[in-house]
């Protein structure tokens, strides 16, 4: 397996001469949108609020180069003043992220363009195809102009290249795409020979003679070639970060001391971006996260920041954007709850984030986002929103010792694969119901009920400090790969994988034999056919659970593999639907179907069992909090975050309380943890 690029990570440079561990905490500030007599009561505000780094400019294009050839920097300098005056850093955006409509009107060329054909036209944000050379000079153009204007500025502590790459823009069909398309082709595969087995494209009589009449997948009449779907979204993905490495290269001529980081967005269903492979091209690695209100919401918020860290190679990152409270852009936009602010925030804090920022400082009276929540409300200064800001500020500065710690690797690890997840969920599939994310959430959502910390890690990630390893819907699955995962087993670790599993190689051809081909040996079982469930119906399984979805036709090919359950009716009834095979120390197990949340904790319950992994909550608070542990040379540092609306003991969880989002309570000499409130306890350090 080839490693994922470890980023190099240096930190934000806090201003010279002051060298105290502390977390960030901060917002975009906009102060675009606002009068010049209102930038001076942010500052005070800010300080107040214990803010001590912004990310400037984000949106400033149309306003730093007001046309083709004039610049206006007056305006951003008397902020950057104001700031460091105030002794508040810079995380400088190079303003690139939507282009002014002087810039469109020139050069409409710029403007995306969609898989049916339809131009993305300037009104909104981020309408540059990431391919286009005119954009690119004229984005080049700007970042030189503001990294030569301000490298010397003392409030400078990062750049922020863009920003949230491809949010907006990530699949682009133009012309321009498909020049680079095949540009990015050439290289991968070298001849047409090649790309024309690669792309299995004796199929449907789509044999390429000539690079040039390769194109983009747009639409067609029919299923579009599934290898040619794959590659440009790996493609897709690639372009995004060129342009990421292209901001880069300059920044880093005109201020090589300066780090640079762009926000990824791993959240939801946000897919586009392989951001495991674009870790090493930033100094550190940042993060959004919106929660989607949820049974498994605020499951998703710890499966994120927990895939960040693995991103991270676990040192730290900086959350760049998360919300006050409601955001604009969902069906319906829910305001968090009394204590949801300071908890969401901490959580990512435990999952290793060293600073804290919102989208945004202050809430827009116009455009788009009016109604998405900010540090500093509608209301003003005089609301709850910005007392539980204010607080948070005291929080995290009493977390000032966790600053620099690594978060603690757990025992356990969930596989997350881009690859698998765009692959398994293309078209012209055994169904169309598969939803790869929500499976691999599904575990850690059985993880979290059961109270044992698991770590998210993209593949590529060395996986010999575990002891289980959960592969979800691990769909793609190359010989080095496998390999991987066999020597895993071999040397004692416990694997477990799903359904659908393990079936094609990196060019989505199937393994042939019986599925899944690349596990089929480790697993000691073989399937003939898939057998996915029609929708809305169920079929039981013998140890009472019902399992949706999907089944498989499994037979038993080794006499070492036991079976755990079986389909109790529908078309499998009698075959397997969960097995185990153990393998030396180690044990591979699989299983068929889809079973959801609840019912994997018993799975899942069973095989940590066998592995010898167990919860390090105390019974009470399994499930009912999430805990995440970081650490330094000297110290564990134990985030304990209340999931529920009601108070947790603690019996028996013993450490010094270094901050609380909400001071817990003592009874008989048990801490109780409030309502969604969040402890950190400073614990002499433990063994790995
Ligand atoms: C993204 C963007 C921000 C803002 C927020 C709103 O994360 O980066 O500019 O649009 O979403 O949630
Ligand atoms: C996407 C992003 C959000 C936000 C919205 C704005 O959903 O994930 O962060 O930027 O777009 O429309």
């Amino acid at each position: 397996m080839t490693a994922n690029p470890s980023p190099a990570h240096r930190w934000i440079r806090w201003p010279a001469g002051d060298t105290s561990p502390r977390l960030g905490y901060g917002a975009d500030y906009n102060p675009e949108q606002w009068p010049r007599e209102v930038w001076k009561d942010d500052i005070r505000l800010m300080r107040e609020a214990g803010v001590n780094i912004v990310s400037l400019a984000i949106f400033s294009w149309a306003r730093l180069q007001p046309t083709a050839d004039s610049w206006d920097f007056g305006w951003l300098d008397e902020v950057m003043d104001l700031l460091h005056a105030g002794g508040i850093a810079v995380d400088l955006a190079t303003a690139t992220a939507s282009p002014p409509p002087w810039l469109t009107a020139l050069h409409p060329e710029i403007l995306p363009v969609t898989r049916t054909g339809e131009t993305l036209w300037p009104g909104a944000r981020q309408h540059w195809r990431p391919t286009s050379p005119v954009f690119r000079t004229h984005a080049l153009r700007l970042v030189e102009e503001l990294a030569s204007r301000y490298a010397n500025h003392s409030a400078l502590a990062a750049w922020h290249v863009s920003n949230e790459l491809g949010c907006h823009n990530v699949y682009d069909y133009s012309d321009d795409a498909a020049r680079a398309f095949r540009i990015w082709l050439r290289e991968r595969y070298g001849t047409l020979d090649a790309l024309n087995h690669a792309w299995g494209t004796a199929f449907w009589s789509q044999h390429y003679s000539d690079w040039e009449q390769l194109l983009p997948p747009r639409l067609a009449a029919s299923h579009p070639n599934p290898t040619q779907q794959l590659d440009f979204k790996r493609f897709s993905s690639d372009a995004l970060r060129d342009h990421l490495r292209a901001e880069r290269a300059v920044l880093s001529q005109i201020t090589p001391d300066v780090p640079v980081t762009t926000n990824f967005m791993v959240m939801g269903e946000t897919r586009g971006m392989d951001y495991a492979s674009w870790a090493g091209d930033v100094d550190f690695v940042s993060n959004d996260h919106y929660v989607h209100p949820g049974p498994q919401g605020l499951d998703e918020l710890s499966f994120s920041a927990n895939l960040v860290s693995g991103i991270a190679g676990h040192r730290p990152w900086y959350l760049m954007e998360h919300s006050t409270s409601a955001v604009n852009w969902q069906h319906v936009n829910q305001a968090k709850l009394p204590g949801e602010l300071a908890r969401d925030s901490l959580l990512h804090v435990g999952h290793g984030a060293d600073t804290v920022a919102f989208f945004q400082w202050r809430q827009s009276a116009a455009g788009a986002e009016k109604y998405h929540s900010a540090m500093v409300p509608h209301a003003g200064p005089d609301s709850e929103v910005f007392r539980a800001v204010t607080a948070l500020g005291r929080t995290l500065q009493a977390l000032a010792p966790v600053a620099g710690s690594t978060r603690k690797p757990a025992r356990a690890g969930i596989v997350f694969d881009w690859d698998s997840w765009w692959t398994a969920e293309h078209d012209s599939h055994p169904t169309a119901l598969l939803r790869y994310r929500q499976e691999a959430l599904d575990w850690y959502s059985a993880f979290l009920a059961l109270g044992v910390r698991a770590d998210v890690v993209p593949t590529g990630t060395d996986f010999s400090g575990y002891d289980v390893l959960v592969a979800p819907v691990l769909h793609v699955v190359p010989t080095e790969l496998a390999e991987c995962l066999r020597e895993f087993v071999e040397t004692g670790g416990h694997l477990v994988t799903t359904y659908f599993s393990g079936i094609v190689d990196q060019h989505d051809h199937v393994h042939l034999g019986g599925h899944p081909g690349a596990l089929r040996d480790l697993l000691g079982i073989r399937i003939e056919e898939f057998a996915p469930l029609p929708e809305g119906t169920e079929v039981r399984l013998d140890n009472g659970n019902r399992a949706t979805l999907w089944t498989d036709a499994v037979t038993v090919t080794a006499p070492d593999v036991l079976t755990l359950a079986r389909y109790a009716d529908g078309p499998q009834t009698g075959r397997p639907a969960l097995t185990r095979r153990a393998v030396g120390t180690g044990s591979a197990a699989y299983v068929s179907t889809r079973l959801g949340p609840e019912q994997l904790c018993g799975v899942l319950a069973q095989l940590l069992v066998a592995a010898g992994v167990d919860s390090e909550l105390p019974e009470a608070a399994r499930g009912r909090v999430d805990l995440t542990v970081r650490q330094n040379g000297g110290a564990d540092f134990w985030f304990l975050a209340n999931r529920t609306d009601a108070p947790v003991p603690l019996p028996g969880v013993e450490g010094e309380l270094l901050a609380a989002s909400a001071e817990p309570d003592h009874q008989a000499g048990t801490v109780v943890l409030p309502p969604r409130a969040v402890a950190v306890l400073r614990r002499p350090r433990s063994a790995a």
